[in-house]
């Protein structure tokens, strides 16, 4: 027999296993994939221990724990100011990845254009394209990689479905604004364009900027569908439990794909999340001072050698420009300064359908002990 073609032809393996392989086989300081290497608060596992030790180990209920739903539900009205129901409008998912296939699977059809900007996080093209949708790509231009206007009114037409909007935005830390969701608004204002909002990154953002969540502008909260993540904000990245926030007619679409992907979400972690989002809201709340240290210790640490930056605006990432250093395209540059060097970054041109020329950044993750980034930072430095 012969087995079919691929589906998704262009997809191999992630450049972020690829980075951390060749990270491992060359005993590599591992910058590149996007997860802490310190771990997650003690109370917030003492509560998981405790629902696993008083058998809290079956199906949870299919949209999620009501608790955690609820504790979502008024963070989401007293950060955000949109009045949030529970039961309808907040769904658990395995992870923000499993909310993103959810929520394109529920809304992409065949032949709907669905808006990405580039570089795009890599999971949204792959669950277009399975759902016969097209995926438009438009670029956000270095340095500062915000989005040109212009050219999304252009691309905006009748068959534009979705539009995705990764905020803080990984991999180039760059962030939108009040005003940038306003120019969003009247822009959509005579559309039935819906938003995707992956704000995985919701509350790791610097220099006393407000996080500009959809959820916060109530024109765009009605067309919003916005995922985040609890492996970003607890650093448990290995738990995967993400959930979506949309209106209840779009909730509802959602909730019949997530019903038949994965039904629920690991009980015993929800109801930990539950206790601890209601109980230690100063968590979140300290993220953005917490990360915002690491951002500028890395950023002093490098200053001492040849690469040049832009303080990223938010997320766990900085974007190195490595110009001044060598002409190689940002893939090669990867793999030497993983071989060679041995500290693993991420190029950015993998992440766009068409990188600019001359692009010459890498992303280093600098959630990371004061160790890991010192004894990265001397090498770097010494390039
Ligand atoms: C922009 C972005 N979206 C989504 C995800 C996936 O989140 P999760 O691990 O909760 O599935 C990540 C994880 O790195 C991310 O960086």
């Amino acid at each position: 027999m012969r087995y079919p073609a691929s589906k998704l032809p262009q997809v191999g393996t992630t450049i972020f296993t690829q980075m951390s392989q060749l990270a491992a086989e060359h005993g590599a300081i591992n910058l590149s994939q996007g997860f802490p290497d310190f771990d997650g608060p003690a109370l917030l596992k003492a509560r998981v221990s405790h629902y696993l030790e008083q058998g809290f180990n079956q199906y949870a209920p299919m949209t999620g724990v009501p608790a955690l739903r609820q504790a979502l539900a008024l963070k989401t009205e007293q950060l955000y100011g949109r009045k949030t129901c529970p039961d309808t409008e907040v769904t658990i998912t395995s992870g923000a990845t499993e909310a993103i296939f959810a929520v394109i699977s529920a809304l992409v059809r065949t032949g709907d254009e669905v808006i990405v900007f580039d570089p795009a996080y890599d999971c949204y093209e792959p669950a277009i394209s399975l759902n016969g949708g097209l995926t438009h790509h438009l670029p956000l231009m270095p340095p500062d990689f915000s989005i040109d206007w212009q050219r999304l009114a252009e691309a905006i037409h009748a068959g534009t479905r979705l539009i995705i909007l990764n905020n803080p935005h990984n991999p180039t830390g760059a962030l939108l604004s009040a005003a940038d969701l306003q120019q969003l608004a009247e822009l959509l204002r005579d559309t039935d364009v819906l938003l995707l909002g992956d704000e995985v990154y919701e509350h790791i953002v610097f220099d006393g900027q407000p996080h500009a969540s959809l959820l916060s502008h109530p024109e765009l909260a009605q067309r919003s569908l916005v995922v985040s993540s609890f492996g970003k904000t607890y650093h448990t990245t290995g738990w995967k439990v993400g959930y979506c926030i949309a209106p209840a007619p779009l909730t509802a679409e959602v909730r019949k794909v997530h019903q038949y992907l994965t039904f629920s979400t690991i009980t015993p972690v929800q109801l930990a999340l539950a206790d601890f989002v209601q109980q230690q809201p100063q968590h979140y709340q300290q993220l953005p001072a917490f990360y915002q240290t690491k951002r500028d210790e890395f950023c002093q640490l490098v200053s001492g050698g040849r690469f040049h930056y832009r303080p990223a605006q938010g997320t766990y990432f900085q974007l190195l420009d490595y110009s001044e250093i060598s002409d190689k395209g940002d893939v090669e540059m990867a793999r030497w300064l993983t071989t060679e060097i041995g500290v693993a970054a991420i190029p950015i041109s993998v992440f766009y359908a068409e990188p600019p020329q001359e692009l010459r950044y890498l992303r280093f993750c600098f959630a990371k002990n004061t160790d890991t980034l010192q004894q990265a930072a001397a090498r770097l430095n010494a390039i």
